[in-house]
């Protein structure tokens, strides 16, 4: 009798412990807006197989890019409701949730990556990552793309040249003023949109990194592109705070282990990617690539610089030093 109660408790024991291991793997769905061959969209996918390959059968990642869950203006709220768990919008997608981080769009504060590097990596930088938690979001990490250049389908060597093009902005105020101190008419638009409007002519000219015009195939539909360098485009890889927070904390500790080392994998090849892209571009033998003087350069410095000013009170100047401060090697 003894013995086969033993029996009994053991394969119950063993029943338990076969259910417990099959039990459905832990589900996140990670939304983006770009093609996977750029930086965030390699991002997504390395993040995808290491946290696959580490956490077997306990954690499965969903891919969807080119917005194919959740574009512009719909992913945060879904990120809110626990319809997607992990996102990396721009950061200048974050207006409604902080003013803070608006601080990335203000035009040429960033004179190299290094120097954004600096200022992300810094103690500013990374209060900034847990400045929306009481919002129910929570930074995970800062992803580089890169530096943007402008595109039109006329030569634009200065701000002038600029004058009177409608332009697409992403939803961002900084960048809706950086495009009126040039006396030019910013638009709105998703991601999304962006081929078509310039296409239809709804917008003449636009502002990306070299990645996202060749993966949209930008220069299909734009004449000239202008290497200015004059802002940044990278990446607050977020997550919702309830959903991380409940996570097993193993679990939690390994996916942020991952995390990490995604980030530098990703901030290593961005530079890599985009210079690529401008090179496939320029072989597309589409669209002429506009270098600009030192001289030109500063104009378009010099026209767009105000924008700070405006900024500055809602952003903070203390923040704005210091991310400036960041272009000073140490
Ligand atoms: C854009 O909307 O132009 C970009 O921010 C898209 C992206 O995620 O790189």
């Amino acid at each position: 009798m003894l013995k086969l109660t033993q029996a009994l408790l053991c394969a119950a024991a063993l029943t338990m412990a076969s259910l417990a291991q099959a039990a459905d793997p832990i589900v996140i769905k990670f939304a983006h807006v770009v093609a996977e061959n750029t930086p965030k969209g390699q991002g997504a996918l390395l993040f995808k197989k290491l946290a696959e390959e580490r956490l077997p059968g306990r954690v499965k990642v969903e891919v969807y890019a080119n917005s194919s869950l959740f574009g512009d203006g719909k992913e945060m709220e879904a990120l809110l409701l626990g319809d997607v768990q992990l996102l990396a919008p721009s950061l200048a997608k974050f207006e409604q949730y902080t003013k803070q981080v608006q601080i990335f769009d203000l035009p040429f504060l960033f004179n190299d990556l290094a120097a954004v590097d600096r200022f992300q990596q810094g103690p500013q930088g990374k209060a900034l990552l847990t400045s929306m938690d009481d919002k129910g979001i929570h930074g995970l990490a800062y992803w580089h793309n890169g530096l943007k250049q402008l595109s039109a389908n006329q030569p634009m060597h200065v701000p002038k040249d600029a004058r009177g093009l409608k332009f697409r902005v992403q939803a961002s105020s900084v960048l809706e003023a950086q495009f009126t101190a040039i006396h030019a008419n910013p638009r709105k638009l998703s991601f999304a949109e962006v081929y078509q409007g310039l296409q239809t002519g709804t917008v003449n000219g636009t502002e990306n990194t070299w990645s996202n015009y060749q993966s949209q195939k930008v220069n299909e539909v734009q004449k000239y592109f202008t290497e200015s360098d004059h802002g940044l485009i990278d990446y607050m890889v977020i997550t919702n705070v309830k959903f991380w927070n409940g996570l097993p904390p193993d679990i939690r500790t390994e996916l942020e282990k991952i995390m990490a080392e995604v980030t530098v994998e990703v901030n290593k090849q961005a530079e890599a990617l985009n210079q690529e892209a401008k090179q496939k571009i320029a072989d597309a033998k589409t669209s002429e690539i506009i270098e600009l003087t030192p001289e030109q350069r500063a104009a378009w410095r010099e026209a767009m610089r105000p924008v700070w000013d405006k900024f500055s009170a809602e952003i903070g100047p203390d923040l704005i030093k210091a991310a400036d401060d960041s272009n000073k090697k140490i």
